[in-house]
């Protein structure tokens, strides 16, 4: 199955997601010659388009949101040659058939990229088997969002596993992705350093925090039925975790890797209804001031009243030997001041400090690992300065830092989609979220949600531009730990 495919096929080929991501992400992979010769990209969607209104469309989606610098004339001309379109009602079977004439012979293997509706996603795989675009040399690739709670997850996992095997359907996590989240695995087990030290016995506590300057951006059809829980710690912040807990994998391969993940994810102690109050806090932005704009609250740009959080925070922990007692802090808001996705690991203090009687003080250790827009790994390790001491002893923090923008300054920065597509297209499913994650994801969430609706929780107003609802602060300060801001 690990053979790369000579045809694509883009569901949702006029959306949001595709101009933004897909023919950018492929438009790189063609200019770096990483496409198969041949391969060629078949959009669909409902908009009437014949393939030369497509390209002109895809040209106009490269011209807006490709950066100066990868704009190649021939390379763009050369990419739009790959592209077809046919128009699609996928909500009846009827357009299926000229879809699969479009598609001609697909011998030569075929993958799907299906961003859709919720409400499609039966139709769609009901159209594709009647098509004969389901059979054994066709993969397909998920975008979210795949279910709202536990139950709708399994009926959309059901209605795709009713004509694509698990082997062949792979669910994208967009920041599995992403060159650094790749690197925490290569910092974990590429290094004899950290693995000893990398439990409950050195481990105080580990900080996962996503934060956007973003609203609504256009979503409130979607986000408002969604939520931060939904939207961001259901996938990302939770396949975050399950990489920074998870035991080392005997290998660098799909079964592997997401064996080890779910073990983790099975792991996670369920949030009681009792507890709901005090393990988590949701929250909603007010009107405010983000990085020097003044912007609206949820409800006004909403435009009407809601109960939705776009801010929440979770004090969480894995049930297992490795990382009894140990909380994991996880946070993630929209509207905050800063645009920034990050891991802090807190080690504990030293067992006893030498320095306590000459007054050197000491921290201790902290790592770093940001995840964007920089990218780098600190570690934060006490250094006496300079000096001949005749006062006490000095100590400070210093960093220890690994930019890996610096250290890989050569190297272009890709956008997450470019790395997935390949993979899907040349089928390796490492890098994609298998039916056991997203269900133990699921039944971890649905387990927080029942807690809330229980104590009738509603999100609690935040300032846009701040860091969230000051119960978030007091989430970790009862423990005597603070955000790293
Ligand atoms: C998406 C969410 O999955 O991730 C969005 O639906 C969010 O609400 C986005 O803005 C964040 O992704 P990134 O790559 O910008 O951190």
């Amino acid at each position: 199955m690990a053979e790369p495919v000579g045809k694509l096929l883009l569901f949702g080929a006029t959306g949001d997601l595709a101009q933004r991501m897909l023919l950018p992400s492929l438009y790189g992979l063609h200019a770096d010659g990483l496409l198969p010769d041949g391969l060629t990209i078949t959009g669909t969607a409902r908009s009437e388009h014949d393939d030369q209104a497509y390209q002109a469309f895809a040209k106009e989606a490269l011209d807006t949101f490709l950066p100066e610098d990868r704009k190649d004339e021939s390379a763009v001309g050369t990419f739009l040659q790959r592209l077809r379109y046919q128009p699609l009602d996928a909500s009846t079977l009827e357009g299926f058939d000229d879809l699969a004439k479009k598609l001609g012979d697909i011998s030569g293997g075929l993958a799907i990229f299906l961003s859709t509706a919720p409400s499609l996603f039966g139709p769609t795989i009901k159209g594709l088997e009647s098509a004969g675009l389901a059979g054994p040399n066709v993969r397909i690739g998920l975008e979210k969002p795949l279910g709202h709670d536990l139950p709708s997850s399994c009926e959309i996992n059901d209605i795709v596993a009713s004509a694509f095997p698990e082997e062949r359907t792979f669910r994208i996590d967009h920041y599995l992705g992403k060159e650094t989240v790749q690197n925490i695995l290569a910092l974990r087990f590429g290094n004899a350093l950290f693995e000893p030290v990398w439990n409950a016995q050195a481990i105080d506590h580990v900080q996962i925090t996503i934060s956007e300057t973003v609203g609504l951006e256009g979503r409130a059809g979607y986000y408002d039925t969604s939520g931060a829980l939904r939207d961001m710690v259901q996938n990302h912040i939770l396949q975050l975790l399950a990489l920074v807990a998870m035991e080392p994998p005997a290998s660098f391969d799909g079964t592997a890797i997401r064996d080890e993940k779910v073990k983790v994810l099975r792991s996670l102690r369920s949030i009681t209804p009792e507890q709901a109050p005090h393990l988590t806090v949701t929250g909603q932005y007010g009107s405010g001031a983000v990085t020097g704009e003044i912007v609206k609250g949820y409800d006004e740009e909403l435009g009407e009243d809601s109960d939705t959080e776009t801010f929440v925070a979770i004090k969480a922990h894995v049930d297992n030997w490795r990382w009894q007692g140990v909380p994991f802090y996880l946070r993630t808001g929209k509207r905050m001041p800063e645009r920034h996705s990050e891991i802090v690991i807190q080690f504990k203090p030293v067992p006893h400090s030498i320095f306590a009687q000459r007054g050197g003080l000491l921290q201790p250790n902290t790592l770093v690992i940001r995840l964007q827009p920089e990218e780098y790994v600190r570690l934060l390790v006490m250094a006496k300065e300079p000096g001949l001491d005749r006062e006490g002893v000095r100590l400070r923090e210093v960093p220890l830092d690994l930019s890996l923008t610096t250290a890989f300054a050569g190297a272009r920065r890709r956008i997450a989609y470019e790395r997935l597509l390949l993979d899907l297209i040349e089928g390796d499913p490492t890098l994609f979220v298998r039916r056991d994650e997203v269900e133990a994801q699921w039944a971890w969430i649905d387990r927080i949600r029942e807690g809330w609706k229980a104590n009738a929780m509603k999100p609690k107003k935040y300032p846009a531009g701040s860091w969230g609802p000051s119960a978030s602060i007091a989430l970790t300060e009862r423990d005597g730990v603070t955000w790293q801001e």
